[in-house]
């Protein structure tokens, strides 16, 4: 088969590594592209944005199936503009994405539905919004409505915090649109978890869980990122409370949105906090998670592409599929300065030490000047270590971490640490 991957992440460097493990692959594309991915796909430098451009290329290479990494073309209706013709583009049409797409459908769906999520009310008036939040107590929650490139939250520890979040959000417009509206919403505590599944309208099939580590610095201090670093699978966790998710949460979330008539097919991802309540939804992801999908896909022993065909052809219940028993760490190398400005162009070393030790490392952030890898994004690495279990696939991590360097790579030294207490 030929297939396009559109991104140019470290997830999409994870996923495009395994359609490329695949026997059924003659031809692998992917737009953009990064400098890593370029070792095992030929690069196409198209914009994630640009879907006629995209539409032209696959129909121009005869494209048997695209398959969709990112959030924002999904909520703007990539795999919609793909159908349209007639190309077969793995990814939920836009009016299933606007599960991430929009926070307040989410949170409205779930109310509907009675699926467990945080308390909440929605405000489109920065007055009434400011108003709501002098009365309420810290901690508090403050969500701008639309996609923020994982920003657009702010866990408020006081009042004031939270007041400036608001007005950063719907003053000073410093998410755009997605501001323009946001949720104020109850402060959860617990041990956060991820579940991502295949979905193809009301089934589900779960991926090995996950879990992402989002502040900048260690003990989980410092602004909110894309994701620092993840682990799988989570030792600490109660199988029958990954259970519980599914069947409470995951589950009734994809019937629901049978039932609104927007199916979603692709990858669901339920952002989960395991509260004295049970367990209850943060968010929603119509996509897989980055870097969680360097951790999940470097476990799954079936391959990949057998699974997005079955969801393509509506087989997705009857596919059998495999998980390794073996753990995997990713530990993320960002740029000084991620996630405000960063610099770049960069010059990175030890890559090919890391990989003789056995570590993954999959590209982010990174481009090629006269034959050498140099830094191109916040993010700019992906390490993944893997072992008999959590700790020592942490340890292969860290010790690849060691032998890699760029001026003024910072990555968390306390990744997966919660799962060894
Ligand atoms: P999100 O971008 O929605 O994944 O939120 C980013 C992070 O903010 C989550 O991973 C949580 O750590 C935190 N967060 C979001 N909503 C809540 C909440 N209601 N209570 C506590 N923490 C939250
Ligand atoms: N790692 C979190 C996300 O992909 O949204």
């Amino acid at each position: 088969m030929r297939i396009l991957v559109i991104g140019g992440g470290g997830r999409e460097h994870a996923i495009v590594w395994a359609l490329a493990n695949s026997e059924k692959v003659k031809q692998l594309y992917c737009a953009p592209g990064n400098a890593g991915i370029a070792e095992l796909a030929e690069c196409v430098p198209i914009a994630v944005s640009q879907f006629d451009e995209l539409t032209t290329f696959a129909l121009d290479h005869a494209i048997d199936l695209v398959v969709v990494g990112p959030d924002d073309p999904l909520a703007d209706g990539i795999v919609d503009a793909f159908e349209a013709k007639n190309i077969p583009a793995f990814g939920p049409r836009k009016n299933a994405a606007e599960i991430e797409g929009s926070k307040i459908f989410m949170k409205n769906l779930l109310k509907k539905y009675n699926i467990p999520t945080a308390k909440y009310e929605t405000f489109t008036n920065y007055e009434q919004a400011l108003a709501y939040l002098r009365e309420q107590q810290a901690p508090i929650v403050v969500k701008a409505d639309g996609l923020a490139a994982g920003k657009g939250v702010t866990v408020a520890h006081t009042i004031a915090e939270a007041e400036q979040a608001l007005q950063d959000m719907m003053v000073n417009k410093v998410f755009g649109q997605s501001g323009g509206q946001v949720v104020i919403e109850e402060y959860l505590t617990g041990q956060e978890m991820s579940i991502l599944a295949f979905v193809d309208g009301e089934t589900v099939r779960p991926m090995a869980p996950a879990q992402d580590h989002k502040p900048v610095f260690d003990g989980d201090m410092g602004p909110n990122t894309g994701g620092m670093g993840t682990y799988s699978p989570l030792p600490h966790i109660d199988p029958a409370i990954v259970e519980e998710a599914i069947n409470n949460i995951v589950v009734p979330t994809a019937k629901a949105m049978v039932s609104e008539g927007r199916p979603f097919r692709g990858v669901l991802f339920a952002g989960l906090m395991i509260t004295e309540n049970g367990v209850k939804t943060i968010e929603f992801n119509a996509r897989m998670g980055d870097p969680e999908t360097q951790v999940v896909l470097t476990r799954l022993q079936t391959d990949l592409l057998d699974i997005i065909l079955a969801a393509m052809n509506g087989q997705l219940d009857k596919i059998d599929i495999q998980w390794s028993d073996e753990a995997a760490v990713c530990v993320i190398a960002a740029s000084e300065g991620y996630p405000a400005s960063y610099p770049k162009g960069r010059a990175i070393s030890g890559l090919e030490a890391a990989a003789a030790q056995g570590a993954l490392v999959f590209h982010a952030g990174t481009a090629k000047q006269d034959g050498q890898f140099v830094t191109n994004g916040g993010r700019v690495l992906g390490i993944v270590g893997r072992g008999r279990d959590i700790a020592e696939a942490r340890a292969r991590a860290y010790e690849a971490v060691s032998v890699i360097h760029f001026e003024g790579m910072h990555v968390r030294s306390d990744i997966a640490a919660k799962a060894l207490r």
